[in-house]
């Protein structure tokens, strides 16, 4: 535990060790939490079964007879603009989805995790990642104020280690500064700094590179490591947890390499390493150096984690400065969530659409499809924000649900995907919606490029709704249309705008989980795979308690490795 953090967990503890989010017994916990919350008896919920079995919308005509659509139908918030017209509702429709929030427990829902109750109720946990982006001026409770110091704390650490190795006073064993930091995480703890790094290109420091490592798979690292100098190498060990399999073999591989290449014996514990974590006493048994923790609290969930210490690559990357403007975009979203009302509210309409889809018009999947190179790898990132939290079958009070979940999000770059699955978009027999994200100003390309990129996504939209008819000669040429997307524009791609754009996201994610019923901030679905490769590891030959196939699998391999 580093000083800073020490000092504050001395101050808190007396105050938040037993701190139940508020003093609730059981029976409130269960009401603040929804348990028996069934969107499906809901009134709402059945008006809009009937919708999707009976109305017949022409999105196109909707356009051209109402007028007001396209200023009803999109919402505002800082420099983003959401356009949902093109997706596949009446007003009536939306009058009725708006109605499925009003009679869910959503609004409650959303001030328990704004206040701090725990709302991630399989693991007892508080869902506070919106207070690593909050300023003290803002409406929030007293004691939050305090955790905010932590926080803070801890911030403070990020800022002073980070300039460290920017200014190149951060020195290797043997005398050298930093040029190279390799990020040793995944999931949670490594797509939210990989993303904003690809995206915020433009505001990086040339020196030090920053690297991604997440996979097992040694070939990664190998590849990584081959072209680095270790004298003037920093790993960064980013594991809420400190348990995850791959991030503990991966830096135990990258420790012998500085063994190997340098000479340094139990190099964790060296200056060469540095740990990100919720979990000090594991990374400490692990062998780093107590003085090289950057913590974060326990409260903040894995793929919510890009704002606390776990931004640290990005911060070496980009500065504090710029990381400060992430938050503040993110805190932008979250006012605007927590305050506009709920038919301008931008994460509701995108989640009552994606809601509409799901649950009514079975549509399975989703498209993200940013019309932005620095943006590659946001539909990854989406994936694990969307697919962990809310991909559940089972609602907060355990009970099997009778409707679908979270859709299957995929995607990738506009205009490359229009040269791979687009067709499918267009005249496929499945309806897969979109969202095209795009920053109208882009300094990092030429005026023409960007001109070029735009209109494509415009034409894209455009040709999906509006379809096309065939001639008798032709009918390869139809286009059904009707095909729905949300448009998401942002004046440029800025730290502040990126902030506020992954934020719209999550709460995206909350709204949806608040609605199905389901815990979204817990991820009990790896488990499993977890715990059998481990049994996997632990055996040699197969044995029963694995299916006939992967244990004939398992021999076929073993006998034919080298
Ligand atoms: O396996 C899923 C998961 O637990 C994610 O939720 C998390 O982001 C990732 O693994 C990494 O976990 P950790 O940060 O504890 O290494």
């Amino acid at each position: 535990m580093n000083q800073f953090t020490k000092r504050f967990r001395f101050f808190r503890f007396p105050s938040l060790s037993g701190f139940t989010g508020s003093p609730l017994d059981e029976g409130s916990h269960k009401i603040m939490n929804n348990f028996d919350f069934k969107p499906q008896d809901t009134a709402a919920w059945k008006r809009l079964k009937t919708h999707a079995n009976i109305t017949t919308i022409n999105v196109v005509d909707e356009l051209t007879s109402d007028r007001k659509r396209v200023e009803d139908f999109s919402v505002q918030c800082g420099q983003l603009r959401l356009d949902f017209s093109k997706n596949l509702i009446t007003r009536e429709i939306w009058q009725d989805l708006l109605a499925l929030v009003y009679e869910s427990p959503f609004d409650k829902h959303r001030e328990a995790m704004f206040t701090g109750q725990r709302i991630n109720t399989s693991e007892d946990r508080q869902v506070l990642h919106t207070l690593l982006r909050a300023e003290m001026a803002d409406d929030i409770d007293q004691l939050y104020k305090g955790m905010i110091g932590i926080v803070r704390a801890q911030l403070d650490m990020v800022e002073v280690f980070s300039k460290k190795i920017r200014s190149g006073s951060w020195i290797g064993v043997n005398g050298e500064a930093i040029t190279d930091v390799v990020n040793i995480g995944i999931g949670g703890s490594a797509l939210g700094p990989k993303l904003a790094c690809e995206a915020l290109v433009e505001y990086s420091q040339s020196v030090p590179r920053i690297h991604f490592i997440s996979n097992v798979d040694g070939a990664a690292l190998n590849a990584t490591l081959a072209k680095l100098d270790a004298n003037k190498t920093l790993i960064v060990v980013a594991s809420k947890t400190f348990t995850t399999q791959e991030t503990l073999l991966n830096s135990t591989t990258a420790a012998n390499w500085f063994e190997q290449e340098i000479g340094v014996k139990n190099s964790q514990y060296s200056a060469h390493f540095v740990a990100i974590t919720a979990n000090s006493a594991n990374a400490i048994a692990y062998g780093i150096n107590p003085r090289h923790i950057l913590e974060f609290e326990e409260w903040v969930g894995g793929r919510f984690s890009l704002w606390s210490s776990i931004g640290f690559s990005l911060v070496v990357s980009i500065g504090i400065d710029n990381f400060k403007q992430l938050l503040a975009g993110a805190r932008e979203m979250d006012l605007h969530f927590k305050t506009s009302p709920i038919n301008k509210n931008m994460p509701v309409a995108l989640a009552l659409m994606n809601i509409w889809y799901c649950n009514f018009m079975k549509f399975q999947t989703h498209a993200v499809i940013p019309y932005c190179e620095r943006l590659n790898s946001l539909p990854s990132y989406l994936q694990q924000l969307e697919m962990e939290s809310n991909g559940k079958s089972v609602s907060r009070g355990g009970e099997t649900l009778e409707y679908e979940t979270c859709g299957i999000i995929w995607g990738q770059t506009g205009t490359n995907g229009q040269h791979a699955f687009f067709q499918l978009l267009h005249q496929g027999t499945f309806c897969a919606p979109v969202d095209f994200i795009a920053a109208i100003n882009d300094s990092t390309s030429e005026l023409l490029h960007h001109k070029v990129l735009l209109r494509n996504m415009l034409a894209q939209g455009s040709a999906l709704i509006k379809g096309q008819n065939s001639t008798a000669d032709a009918p390869h040429c139809y286009y059904s249309g009707n095909k729905p997307s949300n448009t998401i524009l942002m004046d440029s791609l800025t730290p502040h705008n990126l902030g506020s754009l992954i934020a719209l996201y999550e709460h995206k994610v909350f709204v949806q989980g608040s609605i199905w019923s389901i815990n979204s901030f817990d991820q009990w679905g790896v488990e499993l795979g977890k715990s059998m490769a481990q049994k996997l590891l632990n055996t040699e030959e197969s044995n029963n308690s694995f299916d006939a196939s992967t244990s004939a699998l398992f021999d076929y391999i073993n006998d034919r490795t080298l």
